[in-house]
């Protein structure tokens, strides 16, 4: 395979190359499946829906698992292993924040749930993955809807999953979208969030430990949210009863320099630009980030 360095296609995106990796038929980036967002959102949720649609539309592979996708030979990239070796036989499966359908459409293909759901702000992405979906001959449920209020009813559902979307949200969604996973849950399920939760030691951490004094509203439109262990402990006891808790290490990894230096969309503070311009600056390009993932049992 002709190797072209993927710097050049993030910078000027152009024509695909021949063997980029997309959906065999164009997204329509109007969604028109099932839609539970309310109808007058909130400014938080409005913002995020927009600039994970921009995300998307420019690389939905890069957006959601940080992979460049004219690199990537599968949309399967990177999968989380937990979500590998979770047993979803026969089971129902509900991905919060499913994006273009990484670990939705793997489970769904790979794990024979008997009902898989895939929940999304984002109209681009849950295009996307409904292309992916075809091409893959699967059906998976679509949704949009945020994942701090989940449309679907009390203990209906086997399995929660999340993987990269709560690192995104502001500590009350956090807590509100582990509260609606155990409400959906039946009693013995499983909700499991994998790189959802970064340590603080890392610059955006300090940065926002640094903002905190200063106001709540800023630390609201941090793009990467970071947590003590003992915040994840706070919250999740905050979330509602359960009756086993993993907070467990996922060890540290390399995430891109530029999931630190953002923010939501209209909402820019000052920050981002001094981010933007201190990146600019720095030539290495990741952040050693520290991880956990929470696994509760109703
Ligand atoms: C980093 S991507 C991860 C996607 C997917 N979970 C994966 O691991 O490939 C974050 C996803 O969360 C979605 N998202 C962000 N905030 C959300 C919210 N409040 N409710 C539902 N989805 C949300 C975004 O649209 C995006 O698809």
């Amino acid at each position: 395979m002709t190797v072209i360095g993927s710097q050049q296609h993030l910078d000027s995106p152009g024509e695909p190359p021949p063997w980029s990796r997309q959906a065999s038929r164009p997204y329509d980036p109007r969604w028109r499946g099932p839609d539970f967002t309310p109808a007058s959102q909130a400014e938080l949720p409005a913002a995020q829906a927009e600039l994970w649609d921009e995300e998307a539309a420019r690389d939905e592979l890069m957006a959601a698992a940080a992979v460049n996708k004219w690199e990537a030979e599968s949309i399967f990239v990177k999968l989380p292993p937990g979500l590998q070796q979770a047993d979803l036989e026969g089971k129902v499966y509900v991905d919060l924040g499913c994006g273009y359908g990484r670990t939705l459409l793997y489970a769904a293909r790979d794990l024979h749930p008997s009902v898989a759901i895939g929940l999304d702000i984002s109209s681009v992405m849950l295009s996307k993955a409904r292309a992916y979906a075809d091409d893959h001959g699967l059906d998976p449920v679509l949704a949009r809807g945020g994942i701090d209020r989940i449309p679907l009813p009390d203990e209906s559902v086997d399995f929660v999953y999340s993987s990269a979307v709560l690192l995104h949200l502001p500590e009350e969604m956090v807590r509100a979208a582990i509260s609606e996973s155990l409400r959906v849950l039946r009693p013995g399920g499983v909700a499991l969030f994998e790189r959802c939760l970064i340590g603080w030691a890392n610059p955006e951490g300090v940065q926002n430990k640094l903002m905190a004094r200063l106001g709540r509203r800023v630390l609201r439109v941090a793009f990467v949210r970071t947590y003590r262990r003992r915040d994840i402990e706070r919250i999740v006891r905050g979330a509602g009863p359960v009756s086993r808790a993993e907070i467990v290490p996922e060890g540290y990894k390399v995430l891109p320099k530029s999931l630190f230096t953002r923010s939501l969309g209209r909402l820019k503070p000052p920050i981002e630009r001094l981010n933007r311009r201190a990146s600019r600056r720095l030539r290495f390009k990741g952040f050693l980030v520290e991880s956990w993932s929470v696994r509760l049992v109703k």
